[in-house]
């Protein structure tokens, strides 16, 4: 969700590394893109609706500069084109800006009573103007953020230039992500590390209320009150990194095939040494009750952490949308303890959700991916999935990793409350070491899948049915299928069909559904015969050789016969294939879905 970048360099080669980082920032989400660059004292934008491709199309590349921003919009006030396109000017003020201003009505007021006229729809022109406002009441840029960051309300990570002070770049956060980052000859301001990877992998974090002054040489931090702050400078770990393609035609499916490897690494450390690194996890026995609080993808993880806490270690679990949650009536003590789940870790709604949580006295624990991100810097304890860089906004090997620390969580708890004997812990812990011999021949079972997505990518809608676990997996399946397919894709628990969804199947109704637990399969396998009845088509996925044998299922996906601690992982590789299969016959954007951010970060 919108991109920043921008770039104060000793070398004339401001434009192509902001275009470059604009390109790495592309997973991102977007819908328009600009750039702001000095160019002989004078600021020169260019900016345009469409791809990084449309931009440079519009650039003079005979031009260069040392110093300017760069920005991917993606539309939340107005819609995508040009005008609405950052960078915006004011007076002498140029920005970019990610995130919300809330107050941005209230604030236009007050200055087109000043004289101020706007062109576009945007809070982030209403954001430039109150800047350019202060500036010129001033004269002082840096009193003219600090007016600001009193002022605005909501959420901004912005990267600004002014007319009068051709070598500096200023950067301004809040509630949105914004780093700096220092190479030998170039200093950056970036949403993302990965953005100036190429040239550096040194660099610090902009707090809150926080901002900093960059030339080619110096950077400095304030807070918002102007005092200069010393940050720790920090260094990211590129060793995760997968930053490009290699042969696969998108990053959906590297990542997929990748997961044999991202939750073993993300497993390892707590496996090593049997139970020894087991207990090296958070003790979950000491609370009675326990929040997950998450979104989408990372929401479902949590369905299915809730069934393995509670089914194994008896510990009673509310999995929450952070959307719900940031508002609800909150039940919490010191009993109580809340686990956040998140990719990226800047997630808007989760992160507001847990700043909440933190004015309480209960306990916050977070399974987050990104090294450093603003979720894992606020909770109080963080265990980091080893997914690495997931670029493909469909998330595939984050959800692996954020269910493999669940998985261990509950087994560990399972133990420590005597409710696993240490043989069965033990036994459980030697099958996750083999998980590997399970997972490569399903990964490799490609063409299976074509057929079944060719029988499949016409539809107008499609059914995921399961019960316990398995309908928590097939949510995340069906999730999958409309994020990068566009097909209405519906999830019910299977029992829930009668009380009204079974309405709406028909004569060559599609449903996809998963029977893994030999206690719920023949209650599904009802439920799965009733749409039969009225002329549904049933896809399978089971470990039940029995199942397989039911002359009203149409086609099976039989897996490996496991330990229950090992099912999600087998499920959910089939549900990603025929979602991945069915977006590329519909020649759909896979690694970049329409309307979709990678990040969101904004509410
Ligand atoms: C997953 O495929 C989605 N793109 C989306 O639901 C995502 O999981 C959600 O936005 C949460 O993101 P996070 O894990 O970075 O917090």
């Amino acid at each position: 969700m919108c991109g920043i970048i921008g770039v104060a360099s000793k070398k004339e080669q401001a434009i192509p590394m902001i275009l470059q980082g604009l390109k790495t920032l592309e997973y991102r989400g977007y819908d328009s893109s600009g750039i702001a660059y000095f160019k002989e004292n004078q600021i020169v934008i260019t900016k345009t609706k469409g791809r990084i491709s449309d931009l440079e199309q519009q650039i003079n590349f005979k031009e260069t500069s040392s110093l300017g921003i760069g920005h991917t919009r993606w539309a939340t006030h107005g819609e995508a084109n040009q005008v609405n396109a950052h960078p915006h000017q004011v007076g002498k003020i140029t920005i970019v800006h990610n995130g919300i201003i809330e107050n941005y009505q209230e604030l236009k007021a007050k200055l087109q009573e000043n004289g101020y006229s706007f062109l576009s729809s945007t809070d982030t022109e209403v954001a430039c103007a109150l800047l350019d406002f202060y500036y010129e009441k001033t004269n002082s840029v840096t009193q003219a953020i600090q007016a600001f960051i009193h002022e605005a309300k909501g959420s901004y990570a912005i990267g600004l230039l002014c007319q009068e002070e051709p070598d500096t770049l200023y950067a301004i956060k809040k509630d949105s992500p914004l780093i700096v980052a220092a190479s030998n000859d170039t200093n950056f301001i970036a949403s993302d590390i990965p953005a100036v990877l190429e040239y550096t992998s040194s660099y610090y974090v902009l707090e809150d209320e926080e901002y900093a002054i960059l030339t080619k040489d110096h950077i400095t931090f304030y807070d918002k009150g102007g005092k200069v702050l010393t940050k720790e400078e920090k260094h990211y770990d590129a060793s995760l990194e997968s930053p490009n393609k290699g042969s696969y035609p998108h990053y959906m499916i590297k990542e997929m095939m990748e997961q044999p490897d991202t939750i073993w690494k993300t497993m390892q450390p707590f496996l090593e040494n049997g139970l020894a690194s087991l207990a090296k996890l958070p003790d979950l026995t000491k609370y009675d009750r326990i929040d997950i609080v998450a979104c989408g993808t990372a929401w479902h993880a949590g369905l299915v952490g809730k069934y393995f806490l509670e089914e194994y270690a008896a510990i009673p679990v509310d999995v929450c949308l952070a959307s719900e949650y940031r508002y609800k009536r909150l039940f919490l003590s010191p009993k109580v303890l809340v686990i956040f789940i998140s990719q990226s870790g800047e997630t808007a709604d989760t992160l507001a959700a847990l700043k909440r949580v933190k004015e309480e006295a209960c306990h916050t624990l977070g399974i987050i991916n990104v090294k450093d991100s603003s979720i894992a810097r606020v909770v109080d304890q963080v265990i980091y999935t080893k997914a690495g860089c997931e670029i493909a906004v469909a998330s595939t090997k984050a959800f692996t990793a954020q269910v493999a620390i669940l998985l261990l969580l509950a087994l560990q708890a399972a133990y420590q409350k005597n409710l696993m004997e240490e043989k069965q812990v033990l036994a459980v812990i030697e099958e996750f070491k083999h998980l590997k011999d399970h997972l490569t021949p399903l990964l490799a079972k490609r063409s299976e899948y074509q057929k079944i997505a060719k029988e499949l990518y016409k539809q107008e809608d499609i059914f995921y049915l399961g019960r316990g676990l398995d309908y928590d997996l097939m949510m995340e399946g069906a999730l999958k299928l409309k994020e990068i397919s566009y097909i209405p894709s519906v999830c019910y628990a299977a029992g829930e069909l009668k009380h009204g969804t079974i309405s709406l199947v028909q004569e060559e109704t599609r449903v996809i559904a998963s029977c893994t637990n030999p206690l719920l399969d023949p209650k599904t396998m009802s439920n799965l015969k009733e749409t039969k009845a009225r002329g549904a088509k049933i896809y399978l996925i089971t470990n039940n050789v029995e199942l397989t044998k039911d002359k009203d299922i149409d086609s099976v996906f039989l897996l490996d016969q496991t330990s229950e601690f090992l099912v999600p992982f087998l499920v959910i590789i089939p549900l990603q294939f025929l979602a991945y299969k069915i977006a590329l016959l519909r020649q759909c954007d896979i690694d970049k879905p329409r309307n979709l951010a990678k990040a969101v970060t904004v509410e």
